[in-house]
């Protein structure tokens, strides 16, 4: 990255010099060109967006959809993502999804940003349990709030979220909090008990729950197919938002576009908020959105059983090992681990890039809680993640005889 001279650095304000770096670029950047790299850092798949997804962008565009639109997104995108959720949870409140419950946004990350836009300004606190994505910590910064880590453990039964320690970390100032379940980067993913507890906080201190649940349908507990959600315990009054994207279950993370689902209510602050950011997201993207929704079942059962064995054939690769520590995710697609005798991960990403040729993301970049594990995105067919899963295997029965 190139350094700022002082006299422009003095002309950016404080907000976006609080933009962190992100932990994962530089790996991405150390590795990007190293040939015959097995390149694991992202989270995304390798599949390509569907074809039924991409000929219903290309029918619109050829159709002439190329005008500005409804910054709330077009009313058929609305109206297949209340039938889509109708689908997945059985209605809501006791009835079918309102189409006015749904905005449309440019991907997860800008539906995140402009929930923090929406609750919080400078001198605001925002609780994220870490290990976490860290573009929750970015997002909270570019608004000049503040982010509050509330560290998760690792324990004999997995990643904990501990319910007192993140009630003590509520102060007066606290206006989100961010619930991502199943989580990037552990795979935790909160129980109903969990979820309920969590609200439970909500209604007490009054912040609102920005509620992450992208990987909902990557879920392997035994009372699957679909992650426990708010959507199953919610009331009318409830301060919840969700944040979704295409991006993940369509295998469409290049196109950007993903949505909101918030009370009604609220939907006319967000559109002026996406009018003074995005201005909306073009209509043919809309459209095969909409394809995605309707026809995408078969495509995204197929990856989350792809990501299914992604998970079980590399956490068996590495624990033959003898030298990791994880714990089996519930859901998402990655596996979050701890290698015993290399604690800085930072240089371990690395260093993994030049002495096994695989490429992952260190935990550092996850938050404090993070700091001593690596994540690696099993979202690949199995001929790639053997590869990398045997050269991993490789590098740590070989290093192991140094220590
Ligand atoms: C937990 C989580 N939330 C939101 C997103 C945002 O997805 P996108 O902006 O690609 O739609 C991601 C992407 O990796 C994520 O991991």
């Amino acid at each position: 990255m190139t350094t700022l001279s002082p006299r422009f650095e003095a002309a950016l304000s404080k907000e976006a010099l609080a933009a962190p770096p992100s932990g994962i670029v530089e790996v991405m950047v150390h590795g990007f060109d190293k040939p015959g790299i097995v390149p694991l850092w992202a989270g995304e798949g390798d599949l390509p967006t569907p074809p039924f997804v991409a000929d219903a962008a290309t029918r619109s565009l050829a159709a002439g959809e190329t005008f500005y639109t409804k910054q709330t997104g077009i009313d058929d995108l609305r109206q297949a993502l209340a039938a889509y959720h109708d689908r997945m949870y059985g209605g809501l409140f006791g009835k079918p999804f309102s189409p006015d419950r749904f905005v449309v946004t440019n991907g997860g990350m800008h539906a995140i940003q402009l929930a923090v836009a929406a609750f919080t300004g400078p001198g605001d606190e925002v609780l994220i349990p870490t290990p976490a994505w860290p573009n929750f910590d970015g997002a909270t910064r570019v608004r000049g709030a503040t982010p509050v880590e509330v560290p998760m453990s690792l324990g004999n039964d997995g990643w904990v979220l501990d319910l007192d320690r993140l009630e003590a970390a509520v102060t007066p100032r606290t206006k989100l909090l961010f619930v991502n379940s199943p989580s990037n980067p552990t795979g935790w993913t909160a129980d109903r008990a969990t979820l309920k507890a969590l609200l439970d906080l909500s209604r007490k201190h009054g912040f609102w729950i920005v509620a992450d649940e992208i990987y909902g349908r990557f879920y392997y507990g035994a009372d699957g197919p679909m992650a426990p959600s708010f959507h199953e315990i919610i009331d009318e009054t409830d301060r919840v938002v969700f944040v979704n994207t295409f991006s993940k279950n369509w295998a469409m993370t290049g196109w950007r576009i993903g949505w909101l689902e918030l009370p009604p209510t609220l939907v006319g602050t967000f559109v002026n908020l996406i009018q003074y950011s995005s201005s909306g997201t073009a209509v043919f993207m809309q459209r095969a959105g909409i394809a995605a929704l309707g026809q995408g079942e078969s495509f995204v059962a197929h990856q989350v059983e792809r990501a299914r064995r992604g998970v079980n054939l590399v956490a068996d690769t590495l624990a033959s090992t003898g030298r990791v520590r994880f714990a089996r995710p519930d859901g998402a697609f990655y596996l979050f681990f701890a290698i015993d005798g290399e604690p800085d991960t930072r240089r371990l990403g690395l260093r993994l890039v030049d002495e096994a040729n695989v490429g992952i993301a260190p935990g550092t970049a996850f938050g404090g809680a993070g700091a001593g594990y690596m994540r690696i995105c099993v979202a690949r067919g199995e001929e790639r993640l053997r590869l990398a899963a045997d050269r991993l295997k490789h590098w740590l029965d070989g290093s192991k005889q140094m220590l």
